[in-house]
C-alpha cells in the first residue's frame, strides 16, 4: 500500500513515519509512505500556499491549485490505481476503526494537511473523496491527524505487524474493547495478576477475557454497548458474574 502525506511541514511528519511499525512495514516492502512538500506545486518565487479569504475575515486560507496539482502528480506517479483522497478537517466525519479498515482496502491513500483557517472548499468538494476529523477539537494543522490516520491504516496492512493475530484482539474489531493485559511479575508491590491468567487453563482464560471485554465495554463505552450483539454465552457469563458479585 502507498500512503502520501501532502504538507507544508514535511519535517514534522518525516521522523514519525521513519520509526517503529511504519518503518518496519516499509522495510518489509508492504508499505510505502511518502511526505510531499506542497510548496513544490507552487509557481511563484515565494512558494505561496495560502491567501486571504474572499469575503474578508481573519486568517488565511490554503490555495486550491497546489493541492490539485500535487494530487494529480501523485496519482499519475502511482499509475492511477484506486485511491482515497482525504482532507483532514475538524468538520469531517469522525475517524474510527471501521474507516481505517476501509482505507486499508485501497492501494493508494493521499492525506492532505491544512493550516490556518483551512483549505479552499473546492479541494473538499471536487478533489477529495473524504473529509475526516480525528476528534471534536481544533488543532493548528493537519499533520497530526494525517499521522493518526496513516498509523491506524498502516498497521492493518498485511505484513506490517509481526503477529497478525494481534489485530483480532484489538479494541473495536468486533464492537468491544480489548481485555486488560498483564505481564511478569505475577505479583508487584502486593498487586496480584488475576489467578485465572496464571492457571494455564485456556478455556477459562478465554471465558475470563470475554467477560472482561463485556464488562469494560458496558462500563466505559455505553455508545458501543448499545450496538453489541450479545450471544447466549455472553448473557450466561454476565449472569454468572452478577450472581457471584451479589
Ligand atoms: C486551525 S484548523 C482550521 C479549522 C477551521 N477554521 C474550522 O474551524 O473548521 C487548520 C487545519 O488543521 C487540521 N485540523 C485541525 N483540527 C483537526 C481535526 N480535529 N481533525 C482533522 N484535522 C484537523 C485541518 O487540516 C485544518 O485545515
Amino acid at each position: 500500500m502507498r500512503i502520501d502525506i501532502v504538507t507544508i511541514f514535511p519535517e514534522m511528519v518525516e521522523p514519525v513515519i521513519r520509526c517503529s511499525m511504519l518503518a518496519r512495514g516499509q522495510q518489509a516492502g508492504v508499505l510505502e509512505i511518502n511526505t510531499i512538500d506542497l510548496r513544490q506545486f507552487t509557481h511563484d518565487k515565494h512558494h505561496t500556499t495560502d491567501d486571504a479569504p474572499f469575503g474578508g475575515g481573519a486568517g488565511m486560507v490554503m490555495k486550491p491549485e497546489p493541492f490539485f496539482e500535487a494530487v494529480e502528480y501523485l496519482r499519475e506517479q502511482a499509475g492511477w490505481v484506486p485511491a482515497r483522497i482525504v482532507v483532514t478537517t475538524p468538520q469531517g466525519k469522525l475517524f474510527h476503526q471501521a474507516m481505517a479498515v476501509e482505507f486499508a482496502q485501497v492501494p493508494h491513500l493521499i492525506l492532505l494537511c491544512g493550516h490556518y483557517e483551512g483549505i479552499d472548499e473546492r479541494v473538499c468538494q471536487h478533489l477529495a473523496t473524504d473529509e475526516v476529523s480525528i476528534g471534536d477539537y481544533v488543532l493548528t494543522g493537519g499533520e497530526l491527524p494525517a499521522l493518526v490516520i496513516a498509523d491506524a491504516v498502516a498497521r492493518l496492512v498485511p505484513g506490517v505487524l509481526g503477529n497478525p493475530e494481534s489485530l483480532q484482539q484489538d479494541s473495536f474489531v468486533d464492537g468491544l474493547l480489548a481485555p486488560p493485559q498483564y505481564t511478569r511479575p505475577a505479583e508487584y508491590r502486593g498487586y496480584r495478576v488475576p489467578e485465572v491468567l496464571l492457571s494455564g487453563h485456556h478455556a477459562n482464560i478465554a471465558r475470563w477475557r470475554r467477560l472482561q471485554r463485556l464488562l469494560r465495554t458496558r462500563e466505559r463505552r455505553p455508545d458501543l454497548w448499545e450496538r453489541v450483539q450479545l450471544t447466549e454465552e455472553d448473557l450466561k457469563l454476565l449472569r454468572e458474574a452478577e450472581e457471584s458479585s451479589s
